[in-house]
């Protein structure tokens, strides 16, 4: 079997065309959606991501302000930059770029953003909602992973979701929205034993360790769904995923290649999550 490439890239790209053509109508009712992006200090990674978010608002008609910051900043200066952020009415969405400095508590930063302006959906409060099936921001990268998959018209009810990973940001949350679809979940992580006997068995496999070439078609089951997570750079400065796309390739009913998958997914939802709370500020939902 040759697998279906499931190109994150162009879907992004039509769910931003359509998103451009809703924010021009939000413009014509006076509403500009807002998203402020906090950047400290000078992480090439980070940089680099926070670069493809202001290009995509800049696409979509998202009014994005970036505020940069050494990598001096204390937390007090942070959570007061929060604070007045929080109450500024021209910001529906904040997004405090991870990771943070040593010296600032990453949780605490997070749970000082307002649940209402929380457009990573990293706050305990959009958390809880996402985990008791209400309506609330979630997380960019697992929410764009079901996209593509609904994109394919994947079937998810009753499937085995194999989730090799458990951050707070990809690997828990995705897990959760699968769960949310009817599938059966399992979560893999470093100390899983025999992890090789859940990867073979699972119908839907996500890979976010970040580690190059984790996973190859020796390992997958013939059919697979396989979500590559991972973005690692390699020696000759190339990016690639944390499966081997040739061989899974081989073997897979549909595979993400990195770059080009789910990465761009990831602002898009961004984007989307930074509309709808435009449009709840407004009264609009
Ligand atoms: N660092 C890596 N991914 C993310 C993300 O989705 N949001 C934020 N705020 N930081 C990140």
């Amino acid at each position: 079997m040759t697998a279906e490439v499931i190109y994150g890239k162009e879907l992004a790209q039509s769910l931003r065309d359509d998103m451009k053509e809703e924010v021009e109508a939000l413009r014509l009712k006076g509403i500009i959606p807002g998203l402020t992006v906090v950047l400290i200090g000078d992480d090439p990674a980070s940089k680099s991501y926070v670069k493809g978010k202001q290009k995509a608002s800049d696409y979509v008609g998202v009014a994005s302000e970036l505020i940069e910051l050494p990598s001096s900043t204390s937390q007090e200066e942070l959570l007061t930059l929060i604070d007045e952020l929080n109450s500024k009415t021209t910001v529906n969405g904040i997004l405090v770029q991870l990771p943070l400095p040593a010296h600032i508590d990453e949780q605490m930063i997070i749970e000082a953003i307002s649940p209402e302006k929380d457009v990573d959906g990293f706050h305990p409060v959009s958390i809880g909602r996402m985990m008791t099936g209400k309506d609330t921001f979630y997380p960019c990268t697992p929410y764009g992973i079901i996209q593509m998959l609904k994109s394919k018209q994947i079937d998810i009810e009753g499937k085995h979701a194999v989730i090799i990973g458990r951050s707070n940001i990809v690997g828990k949350p995705v897990g959760q929205l699968l769960l949310g679809e009817n599938a059966t979940v399992t979560y893999c992580h470093s100390r899983t034993k025999d992890m090789a006997k859940f990867i073979a068995d699972a119908d839907i496999l996500i890979v976010a360790v970040g580690i190059a070439h984790f996973i190859n078609g020796d390992h997958i089951k013939e059919g697979a769904v396989v979500i590559d997570v991972g973005v690692n750079r390699v020696e000759d400065g190339s990016l690639t995923g944390d499966v081997d796309f040739e061989s899974a390739k081989e073997k897979a009913g549909f595979i993400t290649p990195v770059p080009k998958g789910v990465g761009p997914m990831t602002i898009t939802m961004l984007m989307h999550n930074t509309i709808k709370s435009a449009k709840k500020a407004n009264g609009l939902l």
